[in-house]
């Protein structure tokens, strides 16, 4: 049997630390042995710390964990980190310095020269960073990869099929982003009952910045940003789950809506080919009906691993737009960044007892 691989979660009593709990129940190759957050819930049994706010009961792998603080050494051969951007730094610095390889899900370290910012369908090769990742770290053999910005993913995984057939020359966004995209608490009720704010703070940088590294090239150890402009404007609605995206995209040849819609569909990449475990059959769907997506009927397609695409028609001003949809704890959070891993088991970066 094969051995797996322990697993510590930073930030684990959070919205994207239980979904990295609930993800990781029956996995075949990561199993949770240290859940970790602040000094509120440090010394208590998992159960104690966290209201659990997800569908079904507290994971059994956190039953009997008492939290500890992110420091390391921890009990785990890898760490997954859903600490706030603000703390995630240099914890996850220091983690990475002391050997351990960490897979983010926070901002600090996405565009890092030498830290990949990976969407495993899109940008693989970016895994190409890891030695100076390494050097960087010092000797211990640690490093960091990080998955997207929430909406920077959705965004990313359908530029990625146009930008390969068509080419793309400019992208416009707009965004409609669910509440739990803002942690818990959040945001709160007497704020956005009957209401859309229309800023999320830094949102909209990190969507234009982090979707050029993702579509970059990676040329002399180190990622040239694709070179077209992304703008980006983005709201916060009264959805639970489920990030909207309305794009408008000039394409670098005249293409028909019909071809956009082949593209998006048919796309297939390294996830499929090795069969990951978290990779959905298809990355995205296609829904014809003029109503589509929507948060509440599509967010769960493909267990949350899959974006959902639909409105796609020919746009005039920019040439082309649709509508893309897509699960923001799992595609956007927790899911990307156990594909990540998975990826990274699957090239050798991850090893039992390392
Ligand atoms: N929610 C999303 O859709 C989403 C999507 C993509 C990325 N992200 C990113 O993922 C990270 C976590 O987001 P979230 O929505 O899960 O937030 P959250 O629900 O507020 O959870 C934050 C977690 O970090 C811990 N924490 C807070 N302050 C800390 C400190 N000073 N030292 C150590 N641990 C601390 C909390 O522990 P206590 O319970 O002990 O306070 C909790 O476990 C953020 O960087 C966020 O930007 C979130």
């Amino acid at each position: 049997m094969q051995e797996m691989i322990r697993v510590g979660i930073l930030g684990a009593t959070g919205i994207v630390g239980q979904r990295f709990l609930q993800l990781l129940d029956g996995h075949p190759s990561f199993a949770v042995t240290t859940v970790a957050a602040s000094d509120r819930s440090e010394g208590k049994p998992y159960t104690d710390a966290c209201t659990w706010r997800l569908g079904g009961d507290v994971p059994r792998a956190a039953l009997g964990l008492r939290v500890q603080a992110p420091e390391p050494p921890l009990d785990c051969d890898v760490v997954f980190s859903s600490l706030p951007a603000e703390v995630a730094g240099p914890v996850e610095t220091r983690f990475a310095q002391a050997g351990y390889p960490v897979i983010s899900n926070s901002s600090a370290h996405r565009l890092s020269e030498s830290v990949p910012l990976v969407i495993p369908e899109v940008n693989p090769e970016h895994l190409g960073l890891l030695d100076t990742c390494r050097d960087a770290m010092g000797a211990g053999g640690g490093f960091i990869v990080t998955n997207p910005n929430c909406s920077a993913v959705m965004i990313a995984l359908t530029l990625a099929p146009l930008a390969a057939r068509f080419g793309v020359e400019a992208v416009v966004v707009t965004t409609l982003q669910a509440l739990s995209g803002a942690g818990h608490p959040g945001v709160s009720a007497l704020d956005i009952t009957d209401n859309v704010i229309p800023f999320i703070a830094g949102e909209e940088e990190k969507i234009e910045r982090e979707t050029r590294k993702i579509l970059g090239r990676l040329q002399g150890g180190r990622v040239a940003p694709a070179g077209f402009p992304v703008s980006a404007q983005c709201h916060r609605v009264n959805v639970a789950d489920g990030h909207l995206a309305a794009v408008r995209v000039t394409l670098g040849r005249p293409a028909d809506p019909a071809e956009l819609r082949e593209a998006f569909a048919s796309f297939r990449a390294l996830p499929q080919e090795l069969g990951l475990p978290s990779a959905p059959a298809q990355p995205i769907v296609v829904r014809d009906e003029p109503d589509r997506p929507q948060p509440r009927l599509d967010r769960d397609a493909g267990r949350g691993m899959t974006v959902t695409v639909g409105r796609i028609a020919r746009d005039g001003v920019l040439g082309h737009r649709f509508v893309v949809l897509s699960h923001n704890t799992v595609r956007g959070a927790a899911g990307a960044a156990i594909l990540n891993a998975e990826l990274l088991l699957a090239k050798g970066y991850l090893k039992p007892g390392a």
